[in-house]
């Protein structure tokens, strides 16, 4: 191949991670996504060395293609012929997307009606079997546990309960050491099914175990607030949240996320879906970072903790943005405080819709 292609996220990490030569590794290009410095938001938030940790620059758009290469590839290396997920939706893009890499099936089961267009369409246009269960993720899950259990039908699981996707997705955390060549003060990231939270709690400890870093940082997760069981520390039989990729009322990895939150002197609160709109917001008019709604969490709850003076002002933070703001064009539309306005092809009738004459 000509020129240099940044390396694969397996090959760089490899030490770190369940591979051998054997493992049929199918990459689409993910990790290596940018750290990037939120000048103007920082300084409105009193927080000069803010960064954001854009997730949404991965091969489908989210953070689940660090886990799903892992994943797949073991799967592989297992002789699986199909995989099945249940998803918010973006586990299902990405498991959808390396399953047809593979050129094996994959059946993604989801809750009916609460699925942001783009992820859905991306499931479908990589050709997975789609199913919409009348239920919410929970539910969903449950199913998909059961039927990969079953002998009759093989097929691999490949939510985060799968212990390969954690072990994929920790190499965000080393990602974030690499590039500011220390660990931050304070992680902030969303939590639904809290595989991330646990996963990047994972990362951080091993670089800092492998004397890369010194220190490790305070895990700070955030919830929606009608969606936040770790939060009340009881599950949410209806959760209810404009973020819908983090609707979820009974997370898996429960006991691992509380266990990062309380090993790392950190936290897990809830943000309401006002505070996450306004942070999504502020993303994008003042950063230029187009990131979903339920990535903007971390931003939310981060912005709430400094204008409550929980932050020192020093402080090194970094937000992971989860995924990419285009998956959600839906919710985009309708919080717009600006609209097309027509016009004739002309300089003139350009410059009459611009007010300038
Ligand atoms: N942000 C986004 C954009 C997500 O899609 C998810 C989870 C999370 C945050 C939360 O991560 O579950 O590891 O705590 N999405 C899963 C899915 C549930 O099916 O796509 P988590």
């Amino acid at each position: 191949m000509k020129g240099t292609p940044r390396p694969d996220l397996v090959e760089r990490y490899r030490a770190f991670l369940p591979v051998t030569d054997e493992t049929p590794v199918v990459s689409l290009g993910e990790g290596s996504t940018p750290l990037v410095r939120a000048s103007r938001l920082g300084e409105t938030l009193g927080l000069p060395n803010l960064y954001l940790k854009v997730e949404g620059q991965n091969p489908t758009g989210s953070f689940k293609d660090r886990g799903m290469v892992v994943a797949v590839a073991k799967a592989l290396e297992a002789g699986a012929q199909s995989v099945i997920c249940a998803s918010t939706g973006n586990t299902s893009a990405s498991a959808a997307a390396y399953a047809a890499a593979a050129g094996i099936e994959c059946v993604v089961v989801l809750p009916a009606g609460k699925i942001a267009i783009g992820k859905l369409l991306q499931a479908l246009v990589f050709g997975a079997r789609v199913i919409a269960v009348h239920g919410n993720f929970d539910d969903a899950l449950r199913v998909v546990r059961a039927l990969s259990e079953q002998d009759d039908h093989p097929i691999t699981l490949v939510n985060s309960v799968n212990p390969f996707r954690l072990e994929g997705q920790k190499t965000g955390a080393f990602e974030v050491c690499d590039d500011l060549g220390e660990a931050p003060d304070v992680l902030a990231i969303p939590v639904g099914n809290a595989g991330n939270i646990s996963a990047y709690w994972r990362g951080f400890r091993e670089y800092r175990d492998a004397g890369i870093v010194d220190s490790v940082p305070r895990m700070w997760g955030f919830q929606a607030a009608g969606a936040a069981p770790l939060v009340t520390g009881h599950p949410v039989e209806h959760p209810e949240t404009v973020a819908t990729a983090i609707r979820i009322g009974n997370p898996a990895s429960w006991t691992l996320a509380t266990r990062a939150r309380d090993e790392s002197g950190g936290r897990i609160d809830a943000v309401t879906d006002d505070q996450i709109l306004a942070a999504y917001r502020a993303l994008a008019r003042e950063e230029g970072v187009f990131c979903e709604p339920a990535s903007a969490a971390s931003v939310a709850g981060v912005t709430r903790a400094a204008a409550a003076g929980e932050l020192d002002p020093d402080a090194l933070v970094v937000c992971v943005l989860t995924g990419n703001g285009l998956k959600d064009p839906t919710t985009a539309e309708s919080g717009l405080a600006v609209e097309v306005i027509e016009a004739d092809p002309t300089v003139g009738g350009v410059a009459t819709a611009l007010g300038w004459t």
